[in-house]
């Protein structure tokens, strides 16, 4: 994906030297990088409760022929829960934004050829990045932009150059999930002890440790970042050879995570690598990159994607209705299109607790 390298410009991904390490320090500390718990979790479980329980209100009555859950009602709540998560309530429902957001990264990605021209492009990222700064300013506290709204940073930082960066990323977490729902509907043991965890308990906030690993395993099976580019600082030998600074190395997920060093993990579902495992120390596995330009945001997303997997599943059971099915007893394939899941929605017998 080259979006990130032309949009956001001012993002965190093309900036070197100084202006880098603020605007890296800016996102750690609003995406509150080491909490398993970011502050908002209260947001992102109401947000992620209210919007799942009018996604599946359709087709959870359990009686005659219901719709199936498919990609594109899910991705419609799903970007509703980034949009409150991010901007705050009032963007719930700002297709406008959507839509900008959409045009610029698929302009980004296009060939040169193809692209939009110098001027239109410009003109729609000062529309998008008016409407983002709009936000910004009138944030609610509990949300990401209220909190980036209230961090002390130098002019050169711009906050709003972060954001996009924010709402875009989220897309892959938006995969993650659908996917994760798949593999727990095809896995049986692991979806009753899913269902165990995801049922309410009183108190605040808490880590939901199975729900969160079945979202890493998911990743570690279907990375959504397969490339990770790296650039020697120093001269090195690898395997035998000398190696210049400055040579690109490039580091392919999908091999690390189930072939060559991630072999042991394997082609099977199996949450538990990360819960009491040797998964979650194992330098093989990047889902989120790793080192000083690792993802900041990995535990907020890990804290999203269990909070929705666990509305998802409280008071319903999925079945995998799409092709190819999953079989718990053959290896896990290679590929999984997120766009072509559907799903049988049912009540399920924790639905009255
Ligand atoms: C499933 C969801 C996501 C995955 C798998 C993911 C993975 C990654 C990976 C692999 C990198 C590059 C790391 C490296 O080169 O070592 C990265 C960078 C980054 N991610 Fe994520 N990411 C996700 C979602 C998010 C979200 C939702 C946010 C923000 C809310 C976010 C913020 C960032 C930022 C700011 C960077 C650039 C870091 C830098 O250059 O210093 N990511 N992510």
């Amino acid at each position: 994906m080259a979006a990130p390298a032309r949009f956001p410009p001012h993002g965190v991904l093309l900036s070197e030297g100084d202006v880098r390490e603020e605007r890296r320090a800016f996102h750690e500390e609003v995406l509150q990088t080491p909490r398993p718990v970011h502050g908002l979790a209260s947001t992102v479980i109401r947000v992620a409760e209210e919007e799942c329980a009018a996604l599946l209100a359709p087709y959870a009555d359990g009686r005659g022929p219901v719709a199936e859950l498919d990609w594109a009602a899910f991705d419609r709540a799903w970007w509703r829960i980034v949009r409150r998560i991010v901007l705050g309530d009032a963007a719930r429902d700002d297709l406008v934004l959507a839509e900008q957001l959409r045009r610029l990264r698929a302009a980004a990605n296009r060939p040169l050829s193809h692209r939009l021209s110098g001027p239109r492009r410009r003109a729609l990222r000062d529309a998008f990045l008016r409407r983002l700064g709009g936000y910004l300013e009138r944030a609610p506290a509990g949300s990401l932009a209220g909190i980036a709204r209230r961090v002390p940073v130098s002019a050169r930082t711009d906050p709003a150059g972060q954001l996009p960066h924010w709402l875009f990323a989220y897309d892959a977490a938006g995969m993650t999930t659908l996917r994760a729902l798949a593999l727990l509907a095809a896995h049986p043991g692991q979806a009753a002890l899913a269902h165990g965890e995801a049922v309410p308990r009183g108190g605040g906030p808490r880590e939901l440790p199975l729900l969160r690993a079945a979202a890493l395993e998911t990743l570690r099976l279907f990375p959504t970042t397969p490339l990770l580019l790296r650039e020697s600082t120093a001269g090195t030998v690898w395997h035998g050879e000398r190696v210049p600074p400055g040579t690109v190395f490039l580091l392919y997920a999908p091999y690390l995570h189930r072939a060559g060093p991630g072999a042991a993990y394997g082609d099977v579902f199996a949450p538990a690598h990360w819960t009491g495992g040797a998964a979650p120390g194992d330098p093989a596995l990047v889902p989120f990159g790793a080192g000083p330009a690792g993802c900041p945001g990995e535990n907020l997303v890990l804290l999203t994607v269990s909070c929705v997997l666990a509305a998802l599943l409280r008071g319903h059971s999925h079945r995998l209705t799409s092709h190819p099915a999953l079989n718990p007893l053959l290896p896990v394939p290679a590929a999984l299109d997120p766009f072509a899941l559907r799903f049988r929605v049912t009540p399920h017998a924790d639905a009255g607790r």
